[in-house]
């Protein structure tokens, strides 16, 4: 199943952003009820957090991520169009560049159009090394090129991390709808489950954290060579439920 390539002006854009921080100003648990599952999971604090395509999947998640207590730099290439995204958020939430991103986080939410990957790779050279890479991104053959059938050949989660050089990536965040995340966290009852796959342990755990932090349930499906189970095409894409059962479709029940 593929999502279909959207050329969104840039006053609609403006539109969608302000929609979906509605969506999570309204359907958001108050900052200390967040703060408090944060600190009873034993999450040592707050982290850093940079993310790279602040549009509908990085505004909707990296919004989540304020709201429980993180310090979030939403980037753009024209960081001024953030403007109402980062001022409905609050305080913690502010706008900058690609560049200004990767230096001030701990974990970078990675949110943008898959065929971006060679130019920010190009563009901060070096500058991935040792970061936490969270990739919500999707390779689709008719908006991304040629970097779709890489991806499509040697697996998503490694394609990524080979322009990403030195960055320590997770796949999280892909599998499902922007407007998926917005409606389903701190679901009541058993939480959606968020399939993540990445080589890093370290990495990962700190995945799961902030998939928790989302108000969903981390459900660790591999190394990155396994995230092509859960990227368009793959038997795991939206798979919606919760852990228990996203974990039967993971065992083939
Ligand atoms: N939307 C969903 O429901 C969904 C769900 C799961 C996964 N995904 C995947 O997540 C990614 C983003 O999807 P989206 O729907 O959120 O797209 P979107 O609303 O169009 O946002 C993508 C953002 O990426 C930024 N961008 C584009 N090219 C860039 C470049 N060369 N360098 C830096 N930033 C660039 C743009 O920001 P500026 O123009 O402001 O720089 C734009 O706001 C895609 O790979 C998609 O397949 C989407």
């Amino acid at each position: 199943m593929q999502e279909p390539a959207v050329v969104i002006d840039p006053e609609r854009r403006r539109m969608l952003r302000a929609g979906a921080l509605a969506i999570l100003t309204l359907s958001l648990p108050p900052l200390t009820a967040c703060a408090q599952r944060t600190a009873a999971a034993g999450n040592a604090g707050p982290a850093r957090i940079g993310v790279i395509g602040s549009g509908r999947i990085g505004g909707t998640v990296g919004g989540l991520w304020v709201k429980a207590g993180h310090p979030v730099l939403f980037s753009s290439r024209h960081p001024e169009s953030l403007k109402p995204l980062v001022d409905g958020l609050g305080p913690l939430a502010r706008a900058g560049t690609v560049a200004e991103a990767i230096a001030f986080a701990d974990v970078l939410f990675l949110a943008t159009p898959y065929g971006a990957l060679p130019q920010l790779s190009q563009e901060n050279a070096g500058a991935w090394s040792g970061k936490i890479v969270l990739d919500a991104t999707n390779a689709i053959a008719q908006r991304d090129g040629a970097i779709a059938d890489e991806a499509q050949r040697n697996g998503i989660g490694i394609t990524t991390a080979k322009y990403l050089r030195g960055a320590r990536v997770v796949r999280a965040f892909n599998f499902m709808g922007a407007t998926n995340f917005a409606n389903e966290h701190h679901r009541t009852g058993d939480l959606i489950a968020v399939p993540i796959a990445g080589d890093d342990e370290a990495a990962l755990q700190v995945a799961a954290q902030l998939v928790r932090d989302a108000g969903f349930e981390p459900v660790v499906v591999g190394p990155l060579a396994s995230a092509d189970k859960f990227a368009p095409g793959g038997p795991l894409f939206r798979q919606i439920g919760t852990a228990e059962e996203f974990r039967r479709k993971m065992s083939g029940n």
